[in-house]
């Protein structure tokens, strides 16, 4: 299997000259801000483990907003040029306006999103804007108020989502992109509705399959709806035609339907990974930064930033990390699905999704 599947692309990708051990450029930060969520997904954070036993971090644990900001400005520096604030979820974070006017703020950043539930965003929603973020993306896993409320644990509430996804729009914070994370007899049988409902809004949505991220999701196979089968599916439906990448390194295979309806993406991360061309590294809440999804472990950056580290450190350390890059774990999984759930692995909520 060939290790880079998008050399082309990445040579256009006109980003910073560092490269990692397999060519890719760093191109996006992705910044969890805390590790706590007000849903409970059992993909994410199934009830069973994260109950009031748990231990999140404690706020000394994680990483202030001042410290986040100079991580985010070494990164721009060497060559970041798109910010997403992820979690947990971000808006449990009282401060977030002020947090994404310093991102904003930052040189080179041509690209400011972030990924939510949406349950808390109405009332934020235009301070975010004016804040200067672009854009969000909420994780919407079905509009059957039933499976909504599995899939979020018994915690999400639909209408306060819809009422989240209506005040983004209002204040621009468009395209909005819908997160659908499809499982095998879970919610796959509400996904041509939930498409139905964004056909013509303008928004994206986006089928994610399934997947093995950390060890505690009980992830199997069998629950993976691959996506060419959702694609046949929707295709016998509302004829659909392959749409190019927005840019390099899009994690989404997009199309758009023949009638002119929009478009919609898959996220096929199990069947047809996108290693190849993955330029994103994560900073997780407590400060560590990951250069996989799947990662084992990460750099801790958060003592050198309390140590008294300069710019300059922080940057070689970033560097250095990136040109010793050479994780592929979803290609490197495929030949043996199964055996790769034993690696004990970071947890999603926990990095950044
Ligand atoms: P935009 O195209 O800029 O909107 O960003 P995006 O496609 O990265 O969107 P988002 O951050 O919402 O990511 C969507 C989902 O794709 C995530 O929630 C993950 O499930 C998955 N994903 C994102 N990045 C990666 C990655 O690097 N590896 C893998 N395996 N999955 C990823
Ligand atoms: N598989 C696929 N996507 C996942 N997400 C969280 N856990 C998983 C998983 N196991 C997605 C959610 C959310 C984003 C942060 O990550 O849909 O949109
Ligand atoms: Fe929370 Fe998102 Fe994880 Fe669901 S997927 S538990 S909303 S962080
Ligand atoms: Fe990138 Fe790792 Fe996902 Fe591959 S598995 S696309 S290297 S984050």
């Amino acid at each position: 299997m060939a290790i880079i599947q998008n050399s082309e692309d990445l040579a256009g990708s006109g980003a910073a000259s560092l490269r990692d051990a397999l060519g890719r450029p760093l191109h996006d930060l992705r910044i969890s801000l805390l590790d706590r969520c007000n849903f409970r997904c059992p993909y994410c954070m199934p009830e069973s483990e994260f109950n009031e036993d748990y231990r999140f971090l404690t706020r000394a644990k994680r990483l202030t907003h001042e410290e986040i900001l100079r991580v985010a400005s070494v990164a721009t520096g060497l060559g970041v040029s798109k910010l997403r604030v992820t979690g947990g979820e971000p808006l449990l974070d009282k401060h977030l306006p002020s947090l994404i006017a310093g991102l904003a703020a930052l040189s080179g950043v041509d690209d400011l999103a972030m990924t939510t539930n949406g349950m808390l965003l109405a009332p934020v929603a235009a301070r975010l804007a004016d804040a200067g973020l672009m854009r969000v993306t909420v994780s919407l896993d079905s509009l059957d108020p039933d499976v909504f409320a599995r899939m979020s644990g018994g915690r999400g509430d639909l209408g306060r989502v819809l009422e989240g996804i209506e005040a983004a729009e209002n204040a621009g914070l468009t395209p909005i992109k819908f997160n659908v994370v499809v499982q095998r007899g879970v919610n796959e049988h509400t996904v041509l509705d939930l498409l139905e409902r964004f056909r013509g809004s303008g928004h994206i949505v986006r089928l994610i399959e399934f997947m093995d991220v950390g060890n505690r999701n009980g992830w199997r196979m069998e629950q993976v709806v691959p996506s060419r089968e959702l694609l046949q599916a929707i295709s016998a439906r509302w004829p659909l035609e392959a749409v190019g990448k927005n840019y390099p390194g899009e994690v989404a295979r997009r199309y758009r339907y023949q009638d002119g309806a929009g478009e919609i993406g898959f996220i096929s991360s199990v069947t047809e990974p996108f290693c190849g061309s993955c330029s994103r590294a994560r900073l997780s809440a407590d400060g560590v930064l990951y250069t996989c999804l799947f990662a084992t472990h990460g750099t801790d950056l958060r003592e050198p930033l309390r140590n008294g580290a300069g710019d300059d450190e922080l940057g070689d350390i970033l560097r250095r990390v990136w040109l010793q890059r050479a994780d592929r774990y979803s290609e490197l999984r495929r030949p043996d699905v199964a055996a790769a759930h034993t690696v004990s692995k970071v947890e999603m909520y926990r990095m950044g999704g």
